[in-house]
């Protein structure tokens, strides 16, 4: 590349290459504790292990730790960019001898189904660099949500992809890496700079911003994938409580979640498939599930959504007061907390649910609906955008076979498989049977003798109906009685991918 020709960004990435401006070299720089303590917002120990000058040292310092460096310094850490096309980029401010990061900017590191790869993803700065609480137009970086939904973003090649809600763009990032044209919209004019930053810094073609709320910049318009990590934070709606752009969609309670759970109908392709992560709540004597099933039911999607966890109305409360840098134990926080809990009161709201959502557009309206809602608090492993996807196809085969035409198919155990056997000491046969699975969302399912029996024998050659006339015959017990319990067991582990069609 020429110096000469060369855009700034292009100059930009040249230096961040050069410096070795990566997850592992940062890793290296300050160690893992260090890293560790930065993440609980400790800059000390990162701090105090840069005792030499090197350029990667001075661009963590300025992008990560969120600290001034000296300006000769930056123009060493700059060579290709030049300390005045920095500050011409928004980069850095300059005073006098001292430079100050304007942005955070970081390495990300991922790896799906594409392979793996490194970015460079700049957001605002936050708290710890800002010295005070971020303000309530802040654009958020990476998160702890931005990588479960992209962790959960199914990664077939598709011809469109919408990132309702995109910041500082990662979920359009990523999504170009199995689309060729995607649509990133905000109401945040900031965030859908960054975007365009982002894109442009590691190189990145296809992605148009679109500036408005929810659906409006696409009226009209279909997709064969929507993502969404939207503003789902429920926050009381009165004076004095801050609406942070970031999570705070300015509607009453999981009213917003509502919103784009309806609102993807008219915007999917058919076929086409929206993956969302969203809060909701637990209303006297409703279950948040059986609620967010209510508005599906309005719509003719399927829909598989997962309940991670449910917090306690404090608990919530609690969480969200401080993710916006207001400390416990001052009286602004009881001030906020009073609202909060004011705010549940008034819809008798006792807990909140978290979740993830796949919703899709049926192919064949005709078929019987996929109306799956779940509680899972498994870990998340990678790659689980393929086993959504696995999961949604096993439907589609499942929901088209009658019981008898399921005898007649032949399985065979998934690879990530394994079976735990209990025994009381000196027993013969054992209490419980566990079949685990190592991949997808790490299920465990108890199963008695018969069913153990039959997965143990799905070895892909013989017919399910003779395997379960065969266990039958071994415990002695009435063939079609077995395979009638048995069927929907079998059912759930090819839906779950624990058993797979030979
Ligand atoms: C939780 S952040 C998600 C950012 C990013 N997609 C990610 O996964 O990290 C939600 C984003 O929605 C944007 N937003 C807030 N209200 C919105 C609205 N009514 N319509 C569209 N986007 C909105 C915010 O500005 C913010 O960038």
């Amino acid at each position: 590349m020429s110096q000469v020709t060369a855009t700034p960004i292009e100059r930009l990435r040249a230096d961040l290459s050069a410096a070795d401006f990566t997850v592992d070299a940062l890793d290296a720089l300050w160690g893992t504790d260090a890293a560790a303590a930065l993440h609980r917002g400790n800059r000390l120990p990162a701090t105090r292990a840069l005792d030499t000058v090197t350029p990667l040292g001075t661009v963590a310092t300025l992008f990560v730790l969120g600290l001034p460096v000296p300006a000769a310094d930056a123009e060493a850490a700059f060579p290709a960019l030049g300390l005045a096309d920095a500050v011409e980029l928004g980069l850095v401010a300059r005073a006098g001898d001292s430079i100050t990061p304007l942005l955070d900017l970081r390495p990300y590191s991922l790896a799906d189904a594409a392979g793996v790869g490194s970015w460079w993803i700049a957001s605002d700065l936050g708290e710890l660099a800002l010295g005070h609480a971020i303000p309530e137009d802040h654009v958020l970086g990476v998160g702890g949500a931005s990588t479960t939904l992209s962790g959960l973003m199914m990664s077939r090649s598709v011809a469109s992809v919408l990132d309702l809600g995109t910041g500082c763009g990662i979920q359009a990032l990523h999504a170009a890496r199995h689309s060729s044209r995607i649509v990133a919209t905000d109401i945040s004019a900031r965030a859908l700079e960054l975007t365009r930053f982002n894109a442009d810094l590691n190189g990145i073609a296809g992605i148009e911003v679109r500036s408005g709320s929810l659906f409006e910049p696409v009226a009209g318009e279909r997709f064969e994938q929507i993502v969404s990590n939207p503003p789902f934070v429920i926050t009381p709606r009165s004076e004095g409580v801050p609406a942070y752009e970031y999570r705070d969609g300015g509607r009453v309670g999981d009213a917003l979640v509502e919103e784009v759970i309806v609102g993807t109908e008219a915007h999917l392709t058919v076929g086409g498939v929206a993956q969302l992560l969203g809060n909701w709540e637990y209303r006297a004597g409703e279950d948040g599930l059986e609620r967010v099933r209510g508005w599906i039911e309005s719509t003719g999607l399927d829909a598989w959504v997962i309940e991670r966890e449910v917090q306690d109305a404090a608990l919530y409360a609690e969480t969200w007061i401080r993710d916006g840098g207001t400390r416990q134990g001052t009286a602004e926080f009881d001030r906020l907390y009073a609202a909060w809990l004011d705010d549940f009161a008034a819809r008798g709201v006792s807990g909140v649910g978290f979740g993830y959502i796949a919703l899709r557009r049926p192919v064949f309206p005709g078929t019987p609906r996929l109306r799956r809602f779940e509680r899972l608090g498994t870990p998340l492993a990678t790659g689980l955008g393929d086993h959504i996807a696995a999961g949604l196809s096993a439907w589609d085969w499942l929901s088209v076979r009658s019981d008898a035409e399921l005898a007649d198919e032949r399985f065979s155990v998934a690879g990530d498989v394994t079976e735990e056997r209990h025994y009381w000491p000196g027993d013969e046969h054992p209490v419980v049977i566990t079949l685990r699975q190592g991949g997808g969302f790490a299920r465990e399912v108890q199963a008695g003798t018969a069913l153990a029996a039959v997965v143990g024998a799905s070895d892909g050659e013989l017919t399910l109906g003779q395997i379960c006339g065969a266990v039958a015959q071994l415990l002695d017990v009435n063939d079609a009685a077995l395979s009638a319990e048995i069927v929907p067991d079998i059912r759930e582990l090819v839906f779950t991918g624990m058993l797979l069609v030979s």
